[in-house]
């Protein structure tokens, strides 16, 4: 492969799926061939037929019944994906009859969709995708091009508008692969029994988590002489879409495959067995742990137990019979429900959650199988399946690993702040890791977001003093991005509260400075507080105005520039009335500072810069000696005189916004700093803020020719 680098692993240059276009294409092209050319009484067939064969046979809950379109729209998937695994597994051309013959055996005739009807599938849509190549790229990339049977759409653009309004980014096979070792390394180094484990995804999407498991736990001891399909019995994995579960029982047994075929095992009975284990189902509406009738749950594991042996010793067999009973509707249910054999947790849980949904029961699908393109992101969606880290988890020993938003780690909110005291309360070991989004993402640069991935350890061991570990926000260039996971600093906090914030810090001297500032009581705002409540004070004596985005350095300003004159461009900023030009001073000077920058990108989203943040900063006048005040003060001064020489104007969506680069005027920040670290007893902290300021905005582009002058004028030279 180009490089070494998997085509499901963005690349400089490269998103994973601009890669997939020359699949994707085609793919959309025979699936909307196949989904429009039946009439309703062969959709009705069809749907017969799915039903009897490709629902899953052993028992086991799920949420809702599709639809008969929503049937066709599964069997058209199904067919496709089954076509294809058995191109790349014969390398033969053969029609669908001729795909399914191989995975029925000789039920072929009875159970095959294909033989549905004699009208469909029509066989055009085999031409469309029958030249594409069916190789390596192919295994690898197969779960993230069955996402266009999820939002029908192969080009870029509209792709991207659904994916985010349906919360649907799947996750790069780099970032699974990373999340699944971390996750499983301390069962290795506690030799913890992992023989038992049972793993799940709660938002498995196509499965390429559960695909990272089956392809790490081969490794480990305990499972080195079991075959795929025997460690497939381990994974499970929930997911409200009917086509997302399909096309994850697709992706495992396409990993499967050639276990199944030196076993002489059935194709069908092998990927029953892998479909058995995912269920379609809101995962935020499973309660936890435990079953409503246990004797309920016990026989439900036991047939579902003795199936698999059977299918495993290569028997056939297809008399399993349970009532398929949904549980759509207000009821909770618990995880023992559903799979009996999990009653008592999940020892692995791993997985990405979505980030937005539509507000109705967390569905994605309407009625008529369609995916809700219009569903409004709504914030903190994906709070529940944090919590579920501890609630679906088997209480005696458990691992877990999330990639969530940042705002986990820094968003106000009431639920925000609870989930993160719930975190602490848990006890355990947690870890957190923060990634920004530019100059790369860890989705790649078609969806760029800032990510936190959340790994945690629990069980009866621990007790309940929480470890937390945290790391700065970590910024990176995708030409290091197979260095990035190697290298990341973290940091204990023992026991630092975190309701307010996980704070992004990279080293303990950081974390000392940290502690010692968020110690202080008063702030910012308690100082502004005393002129409103001051009647002497209704005449603006001075201000300080900000922009409310920030990258580089606060942008923050003593005055309106002068730039904005003649340009015609209005200035946007808000503003902070303080009592007199002195306080004014005083306060362009402390947000100017690098240790202002610093606490921004430790406690907030690394982009916004709000009041809130300004006034919470703990920097309050009483703080500081009169001499350190003034002297502030004056630094503030002479840096608006001397900043306003450097100048940056931006164009953004035609509008001109000017801010001036205070590391021009590096010797005043290095003064402003120091004053203010010197009041908090902090001085050593000066060096690693200069440092810090310089790896944040160069992150690791030292060496590209085209970027070099740009980030020499903002930094200056390094040292
Ligand atoms: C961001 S995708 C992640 C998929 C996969 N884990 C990955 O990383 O590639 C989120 C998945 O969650 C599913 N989903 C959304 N709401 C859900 C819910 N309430 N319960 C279970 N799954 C849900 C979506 O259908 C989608 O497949």
């Amino acid at each position: 492969m180009e490089n070494d680098v998997r085509l499901s692993e963005p690349r400089a240059g490269r998103t994973i799926w601009t890669s997939f276009l020359k699949w994707t294409g085609p793919i959309a092209s025979s699936y909307g061939e196949m989904t429009s050319s039946a009439d309703s009484h062969a959709i009705q067939k069809i749907s017969d037929k799915y039903a009897k064969s490709y629902f899953p046979f052993l028992p086991i809950q799920q949420s809702y019944v599709p639809s008969d379109k929503e049937m066709l729209q599964l069997a058209s998937s199904a067919l496709l994906s089954l076509w294809m695994i058995h191109r790349r597994v014969s390398g033969m051309h053969s029609s669908f009859r001729d795909a399914e013959s191989w995975f029925f055996g000789d039920r072929a005739h009875s159970k095959g969709i294909s033989f549905a009807t004699d009208n469909w599938p029509p066989e055009s849509a085999l031409a469309k995708i029958s030249n594409l190549t069916y190789n390596d790229e192919f295994d690898d990339i197969f779960p993230y091009i069955a996402e266009i049977f999820e939002t029908r759409q192969a080009d870029l653009l509209s792709n991207r508008t659904i994916k985010r309004n349906i919360g649907l980014y799947y996750t790069p096979s780099d970032v699974t692969n990373y999340m699944v070792q971390e996750a499983l390394k301390p069962w290795l180094d506690s030799r913890k029994p992992l023989t038992d484990v049972a793993c799940l995804d709660p938002a498995c999407g196509s499965g390429v988590f559960l695909r990272a498991l089956l392809n790490s736990l081969p490794d480990t001891p305990a499972f080195k002489d079991k075959g795929k399909f025997d460690i497939s019995f381990r994974l499970y994995g929930f997911d409200v879409s009917w086509q997302a579960i399909q096309s994850c029982a697709f992706t495992l047994f396409l990993d499967c495959v050639d276990d199944v075929q030196r076993r002489s095992l059935n194709p069908w009975l092998a990927w029953q067995s892998i479909r058995s284990n995912l269920a379609v189902a809101d995962s935020t509406r499973i309660a936890g742990v435990g079953a409503t009738d246990i004797a309920a749950s016990s026989s439900n594991a036991k047939i579902r137990s003795e199936a698999r042996t059977r299918i495993s010793s290569g028997e056939w067999f297809d008399g399993v019979s349970f009532s398929e009973e949904s549980f759509q509707g207000s009821l909770t249910r618990y995880l023992g429900d559903i799979f009996g054999e999990v009653a008592p947790g999940f020892s692995v849980i791993i997985g990405n959650p979505p980030y937005s949904g539509s507000v109705a029961h967390g569905r994605q699908i309407t009625l008529d199988g369609q995916p809700e393109h219009r569903a409004r992101p709504q914030l903190g969606y994906y709070l529940p399946f944090v919590e579920m880290m501890w609630r679906f988890a088997n209480s005696t020993y458990s691992t877990s690993a999330m990639v969530l938003p940042l705002s986990v780690a820094y968003h106000s909110g009431t639920a925000f702040r609870q989930l993160r005291k719930n975190i602490q309360s848990m006890g355990g070991s947690w870890r957190f890791q923060f990634f920004d989004r530019t100059p790369d993402s860890l989705f790649g640069d078609l969806i760029k977001t800032r990510n936190c991935i959340a790994f945690a350890e629990l069980g009866q061991e621990f007790g309940r003093n929480p470890q937390m570990m945290t790391t700065p926000l970590i910024r990176w260039n995708s030409r290091k991005r197979k260095r990035l996971f190697t290298v990341v600093r973290s940091v204990s906090l023992g026991d630092f509260p975190i309701e307010r914030c996980i704070p992004k810090l990279g080293s303990d001297m950081e974390f000392r400075a940290y502690k010692k500032l968020r110690s202080e009581p008063l702030t910012i705002g308690d100082m502004l507080r005393e002129i409103r409540g001051n009647p002497k004070h209704t005449r603006r004596l001075g201000e300080v105005y900000f922009y409310s985005t920030a990258y580089n350095w606060l942008p923050v300003f003593r005055h309106l520039p002068n730039e904005y004159g003649s340009t015609g461009n209005e200035f946007r900023a808000h503003t902070l009335i303080c009592k007199d030009s002195e306080q004014a001073d005083f306060l362009f000077g402390i947000f100017s500072s690098r240790v202002a920058y610093w606490l921004w990108r430790v406690e907030g989203d690394g982009f916004h810069l709000n009041r809130t943040f300004l006034l919470d900063l703990p920097f309050h006048a009483s703080r500081f000696s009169g001499a350190h005040y003034a002297e502030i003060g004056e630094l503030g001064r002479h840096l608006w005189d001397e900043i306003r020489h450097f100048p940056v104007k931006k164009l953004n969506a035609g509008r001109l916004s000017i801010s001036y680069r205070p590391y021009a005027c590096g010797d005043i920040l290095d003064r402003l700093d120091m004053k203010i670290l010197q009041s908090f007893e902090i001085d050593s902290f000066g060096a690693l803020l200069r440092d810090y300021v310089v790896d944040t905005i160069v992150a690791g582009r030292d060496n590209e020719p085209k970027l070099k002058s740009i980030i020499q004028q903002l930094v200056g030279e390094r040292d």
